[in-house]
């Protein structure tokens, strides 16, 4: 099995290696305050402008899969698209068949969505409240954050452990009055993993009359972690997000699930519940259905990602430990200008994170497209600039993104 990025390595080149405080949030500066000042912005990039210049832009900003669906999944999209003026509920049933039974739990514990947004977005409107607060790590996926700000629940954000793992006792004591705990699982944007001793523990601990929500959208990339799948097949109370967007290549196509207790998923779908589209379920059925899929995607993607760190690490820049097709790089600078000055090459990379305001998430590419990245990384660390030029609207409001952007 191979083993992830260590955490020596990730030291090696971090403040932390110079013998400052131990913890995960030195990645970047800690505290609110400076979050407040400086919310996490982004270039408005233009690949437009790259491809014009004839440089291919090098997508790695926005945790997609470069290789899309699979050659499965396309061929039935095309099958069934001409069958595009139905709904094809039936389709929706075998769907949900194929889900439960590769999670080992009964089909009406499944309720599939368009994406894992809904479903996210929907336990925490079901979950929290004035008087029930959200509880998440932080750095994290935030859309949980915006959702819970919109029905004026707390939040509560607790940094991760040292070694990049949620913080679960910390989480579980955070707020007795908690309505929903969060742990994604691997964490987005570090790509780090949180233990299966760690779900139980959170499970065993959390506030009385929580849910825990265990957001598995990455999981198929992580050799190590394990789903709480067999939780919900238990029925303990526990509600699982899955989508199709990250190793199954399909963020366009549209595709996820929510995984729970009947009773639970019913407070889920109070707040709506939609037909699919049939493309999406015709490719996702496709992919479920290729016992291939998952091992040579995910051993690609690890493959790419451990080179890419060894090469960072040598060069002295540190990666966070991930499992995942993310992980955050400390660039010992803002990470605005490191955005702004890869995009002068076409390689687009991702932002900073509340509190983490020297690194930048880096999404795993193809091979031929992290080799771009080196490139450019040479050159933009030695002072070079390149031949495209942006035009940067900074965003000082990362909502004006648009929720459904928030990756
Ligand atoms: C942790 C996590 N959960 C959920 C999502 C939502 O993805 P989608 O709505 O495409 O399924 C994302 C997207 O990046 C994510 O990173």
């Amino acid at each position: 099995m191979k083993a992830p990025l260590s955490r020596r390595r990730f030291l090696s080149g971090s403040a932390l290696a110079a013998g400052t405080a131990v913890g995960a949030p030195l990645l970047g500066l800690a505290g609110s305050a400076f979050a407040k000042r400086n919310p996490p912005s982004r270039p408005r990039v233009d690949p437009e402008q790259a491809k014009a210049l004839g440089l291919e832009p090098v997508m790695i900003n926005a945790n997609e899969n470069p290789l899309g669906p699979s050659a499965e999944a396309l061929k039935a999209i095309d099958g069934i698209a001409p069958s595009g003026g139905r709904y094809l509920g039936q389709m929706q049933g075998e769907l949900v068949q194929e889900m439960a039974a590769q999670l080992g739990v009964k089909p009406d514990y499944i309720v599939p969505y368009a994406g894992s947004t809904p479903p996210l977005t929907q336990t925490v409107l079901a979950f929290t409240s004035p008087t029930a607060s959200l509880v998440t790590a932080n750095p994290t996926f935030e859309a949980a954050w915006r959702t819970a700000g919109q029905v004026k629940a707390p939040v509560h954000k607790v940094p991760l452990r040292a070694d990049y793992s949620h913080d679960v006792a910390a989480m579980c004591a955070a707020d007795a009055a908690a309505g929903m705990i969060y742990i994604c699982n691997p964490n987005n944007p570090t790509g780090s993993l949180t233990p299966r001793k760690d779900i139980e523990y959170a499970l065993a601990h959390k506030p009385q009359g929580s849910i825990l929500v265990l957001d598995e959208a990455y999981i198929h990339l992580s050799e190590n972690a394990v789903t709480g799948a067999d939780l919900v097949a238990a029925d303990k109370e526990v509600v699982i997000l899955r989508t199709f967007s990250k190793l199954y290549g399909m963020a366009g196509i549209r595709l996820g699930y929510a995984v729970g207790r009947p009773d639970l998923l019913e407070r889920l779908t109070y707040f709506g519940t939609n037909a699919l589209p049939v493309t999406a379920m015709a490719a996702g059925l496709a992919s479920l259905r290729d016992p291939k899929l998952v091992p040579t995607r995910r051993a690609a993607n690890t493959a790419i990602r451990e080179d890419v760190a060894t090469w960072l690490t040598q060069q002295g820049y540190a990666c966070s430990p991930s499992e995942s097709n993310c992980f955050m790089l400390d660039v010992k600078r803002p990470a605005r200008e490191f955005m702004e000055a890869m995009a002068t090459y076409g390689v687009f990379v991702g932002r900073s994170w509340e509190g983490w305001p020297n690194s930048s998430r880096i999404t795993v590419g193809t091979a031929e497209e992290m080799s771009r990245f080196k490139d450019a990384f040479a050159k933009v660390m030695a002072g070079e600039r390149g031949p495209v030029p942006l035009k940067l609207t900074l965003l000082q409001d990362e909502r004006r993104d648009g929720t459904f952007m928030v990756v």
